[in-house]
């Protein structure tokens, strides 16, 4: 099988053979999901547990979603509703429920690789829902799904990705996505809001959109993520939306036929003009959240099956 991962802990490590197979599986979780009796049984007889460290909305309704169309016994587990509260661990708390015999652990975390580190502890298969500003990789997928029905390819695009690069797991895993498919990035955002060490990435980088929006097929809109911010990155946000927020004018540097894509969710006004968001010539945005579900019942599926087949080989998950 051309999927050989024991966890989903972002793009970075895998191949475009691996991507192509899980967006072509999608496809038919689409398919599925349009229909009416929305079920297969892929992960029947397993469970799955959700653990979100961080608020979500569409990640964490749709990977339960996503769970229970295939079959899953799914908990989700909140921040608020745990231990954590008393003080207990992250890798405690794995522990604690790696012992109730997991197959599925989503998790969701605010640091940089509290994911990976998990992932070392636990004997079933870890799928990363964001970590800090690390890495989304389903994200990245579902927009790499909606990007090639848009478009009908996934490669030699010309896609911008504008606004707060430097706090965006988005970015990121987008950005290792969209490179290993032979895509032309262009990063926009003030230099405030750019990562360290950019430059190597691989990709243009401007703080001017309408260069970096010129003959755009894909316009990747980010939110500011306050909540990783520690001080002043922009001047205000007024400031901010008249030079880098996404309206009918900007958008006019880009190709005639370019889609707006936002991850959600969104400020309307900070970073997107509302009627941009809502124009559904141009936006994907709903498609994106759609896909989401689908992406992440082929992630899972793929993950179970390489769980099954390592214990049947007697192999041990580590
Ligand atoms: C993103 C996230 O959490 O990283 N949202 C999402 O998963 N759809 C982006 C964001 O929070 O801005």
């Amino acid at each position: 099988m051309s999927f050989s991962q024991r966890h989903l802990l972002g793009i970075e490590t895998l191949s475009p053979t691996e991507i192509r197979t899980l967006l072509d599986l999608s496809e038919t979780y689409v398919d599925l999901n349009r229909s009416e009796a929305k079920h297969a049984d892929a992960l029947k007889g397993l469970t799955q547990i959700n653990m979100f460290f961080e608020a979500s909305t569409r990640t964490q309704a749709s990977f339960e979603l996503a769970g229970k169309r295939l079959g899953a016994d799914v908990m989700n587990m909140t921040l608020q509703a745990s231990s954590i509260k008393k003080g207990e661990t992250l890798i405690d708390t794995a522990l604690t429920l790696n012992a109730m015999h997991p197959d599925l652990l989503v998790v969701r975390h605010p640091h940089s690789g509290a994911v990976n580190l998990l992932a070392e502890k636990v004997n079933c298969a870890v799928l990363n829902a964001g970590d800090g500003r690390h890495e989304h990789p389903t994200q990245a997928l579902l927009d790499a799904l909606t990007i090639r029905r848009a478009k009908g390819r996934l490669h030699r695009l010309r896609i911008a990705i504008c606004g707060d690069i430097a706090h965006s797991r988005v970015a990121r895993s987008n950005i290792f996505l969209l490179g290993k498919m032979e895509n032309r990035v262009t990063l926009i955002g003030p230099p405030t809001l750019m990562p360290a060490g950019v430059a190597e990435w691989g990709v243009e980088v401007t703080d001017d959109m309408a260069a970096g929006l010129k003959d755009a097929d894909v316009v990747m809109m980010l939110r500011l993520q306050k909540e990783r911010m520690d001080g002043g990155f922009i001047p205000s946000e007024r400031e901010y939306y008249h030079r880098f927020g996404l309206d009918a004018a900007k958008l006019a540097y880009a190709a005639e036929d370019a889609i707006v894509m936002h991850p959600g969710p969104m400020n309307r006004g900070v970073e997107i003009d509302g009627t941009i968001a809502d124009d559904i010539n141009r936006s994907v945005i709903q498609e994106q959240v759609e896909m989401g579900v689908a992406v992440r019942m082929a992630a899972m599926e793929l993950l179970a099956r390489n769980l099954k087949a390592s214990r049947a080989d007697g192999g041990v998950m580590v």
